[in-house]
């Protein structure tokens, strides 16, 4: 049931980690879209297959390395098991959300997958020994960190030479002049409202920052078009899942969430926010 307010991530997902598995599915991000007519859970799943991709899983599964994989804001776990089942990966998903950490736990247990293990630590400070990883994902997350920084100095201490980081997230496409701010303030109250607090960087902030840390950037993508068919399938789930919603997070939370796609997607089409994926490989 609705508990008002709660905009701390770790609150908030305490608070909407149920809601969203309704709204978003089990992997709680944004789709990539081919065509824009796939179903939702196909275009989530087209999204975590570029992360792979990018982390080079594939190429370890087929040579038969078992890899270790710190997933930093594992949500409840959907990215972790698909790679998991999908790659032989062992995964270690870590969240500030204690709900996320207990459903993340359950649903594995329910499914029967193993090499998964979920903990409640803060990406920024996750205190795991150095190189103990041969990657660091970061799959929608770092929006939520106040300290970026932090996030990247961490996922590139803990990959091991020759390791990977990869992330992805929502962009920042433009600086936003603060008369637009209060004359938008609504529209950012309302973001802050059915996502928490937030803050968005551009592509070239991570692929910098990572650099910065002595990284080899090999992508930085830009995925705002692709991504852009993600708000309809979420107006779709609001509509359809709509008592269910109210039920766990109160009216007003399935209202910001409807009115945070139509808010969201005129900035993604009016250029100012969008999705990206950055990875960098550490030498050695
Ligand atoms: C949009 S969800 C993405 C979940 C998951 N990666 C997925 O794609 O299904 C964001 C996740 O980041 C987590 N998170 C937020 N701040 C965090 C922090 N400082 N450290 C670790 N996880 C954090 C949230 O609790 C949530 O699990």
């Amino acid at each position: 049931m609705s508990q008002g307010p709660t905009y701390e991530p770790a609150a908030h997902y305490d608070h909407v980690t149920a809601a969203w598995q309704l709204l978003l599915g089990d992997e709680l991000h944004y789709g990539v879209f081919a065509d824009g007519d796939e179903p939702l859970d196909v275009a989530t799943a087209a999204l975590t297959r570029r992360m792979v991709e990018a982390a080079r899983l594939p190429e370890a599964a087929a040579s038969g390395t078992t890899l270790r994989l710190l997933d930093v804001g594992c949500g409840s776990g959907g990215p972790a098991r698909a790679l998991a089942t999908g790659f032989g990966v062992e995964v270690v998903g870590i969240t500030t959300s204690a709900v996320g950490v207990q459903t993340a736990r359950q649903r594995a247990a329910d499914l029967g997958v193993d090499g998964v293990s979920f903990e409640q630590r803060d990406g920024t400070a996750n205190e795991f020994p150095d190189a103990s990883f041969d990657v660091a994902w970061a799959l929608e997350s770092a929006h939520l960190m106040r300290d970026r920084p932090a996030l990247l100095s961490e996922c590139a201490r803990v990959v091991r030479p020759g390791g990977r980081v990869v992330l992805c997230d929502l962009l920042r496409h433009r600086e936003i002049p603060f008369a637009e701010v209060r004359a938008r303030r609504q529209d950012f109250a309302t973001l802050r409202e059915a996502f928490g607090d937030a803050h968005f960087e551009p592509l070239a902030y991570y692929a910098d920052g990572l650099a910065a840390l002595g990284l080899v950037v090999e992508v930085a993508d830009d995925l705002t078009q692709p991504t852009l068919p993600t708000f309809d399938r979420w107006r779709a789930n609001a509509a359809t899942h709509h008592d269910e919603v109210v039920e766990l997070i109160g009216h007003e939370g399935h209202e910001a969430f409807v009115r945070s796609c139509d808010v969201l997607e005129e900035f993604w089409r009016d250029g100012t926010f969008g999705y990206g994926l950055v990875a960098a490989r550490r030498p050695g």
